[in-house]
């Protein structure tokens, strides 16, 4: 099937929010956490990449996408060449990076652009009746933390929602958390045993995390991941 760009936002200095559409479906069904993948005949070579959704499911054909421009990468400065109205052949959305039901008290990893499917969980599962969710997300710098006040209106509307933005490369404004996700991961679980943990980024992150967290004794089906590389 075909998806065809509708338009594009800067998010952070190399990062862009796309909005896509499937035109050859009316409903575009997928679980939140799911990726869709894209190919294209690039230099001569077919070249397929996935992404993960970052936006909840609709009762349309619409589906959002958070993407880093990979500078000598292979494929994305492809999709950053797209124009509004082009379209890219894509795969329908798949995959098991999705919370376990019934759903628990989840705490969310995430690095970078790794932040993507957990936007789209938070937009489908969050309510006044949801079990509570916390969000670390690691960036370098306070302009590349994406989708923020996207997260901080959630943590303000929802007592059960705690958004925890840390910086490795942080400017002297930031008053906030700093260093890599893990030095936050035991105050965010704080001893608990029966929270689901979501792990989504770059390799050396979720390879480090999941380390941790089975030295602190966790289960492996309580701990989901998603590596993008
Ligand atoms: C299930 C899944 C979901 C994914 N979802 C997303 C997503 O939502 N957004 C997204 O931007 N990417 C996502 N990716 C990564 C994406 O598929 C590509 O790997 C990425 O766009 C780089 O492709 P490329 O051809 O440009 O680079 P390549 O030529 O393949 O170069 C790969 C290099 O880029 C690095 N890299 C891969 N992904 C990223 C990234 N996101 N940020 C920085 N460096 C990266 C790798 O470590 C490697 O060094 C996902 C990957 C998987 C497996
Ligand atoms: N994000 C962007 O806006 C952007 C845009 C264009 C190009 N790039 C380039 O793409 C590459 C990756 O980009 P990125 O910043 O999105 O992703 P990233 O490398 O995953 O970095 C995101 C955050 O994860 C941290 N991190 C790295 N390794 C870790 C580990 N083992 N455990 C826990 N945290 C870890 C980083 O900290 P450290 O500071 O310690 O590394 C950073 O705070 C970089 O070379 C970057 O320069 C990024």
């Amino acid at each position: 099937m075909q998806a065809r760009l509708i338009e594009w936002t800067e998010i952070a200095p190399g990062v862009r929010h796309f909005v896509f559409e499937a035109p050859e479906v009316l409903k575009l069904d997928f679980v939140p956490g799911q990726f869709v993948s894209f190919s294209d005949r690039i230099g001569g070579k077919e070249i397929t990449r996935a992404y993960s959704i970052a936006s909840a499911p609709s009762e349309g054909n619409q589906f959002e996408l958070c993407l880093n421009r990979v500078d000598d990468g292979a494929f994305s400065p492809h999709l950053f060449d797209m124009a509004p109205g082009e379209s890219v052949e894509m795969r329908p959305p798949l995959g098991l990076f999705v919370l376990r039901q019934p759903l628990r008290d989840t705490v969310m990893v995430a690095t970078g652009t790794g932040i993507a499917p957990f936007r789209s969980m938070l937009r489908a599962y969050l309510n006044e009746n949801s079990p509570a969710f916390t969000l670390l997300f690691g960036v370098r710098y306070e302009s590349h933390l994406l989708y923020r006040e996207e997260f901080e209106d959630l943590a303000r509307r929802f007592a059960h929602f705690r958004f925890w933005p840390t910086l490795t490369r942080p400017g002297p404004g930031w008053g906030g958390r700093t260093g890599r996700v893990q030095a936050h991961l035991a105050e965010a679980i704080s001893g608990r045993g029966d929270v689901d943990i979501c792990l989504c980024g770059l390799q050396p992150m979720v390879d480090d995390t999941r380390h941790i967290l089975k030295d602190m004794g966790f289960d492996r089906k309580q701990i989901r991941y998603e590596k993008y590389d």
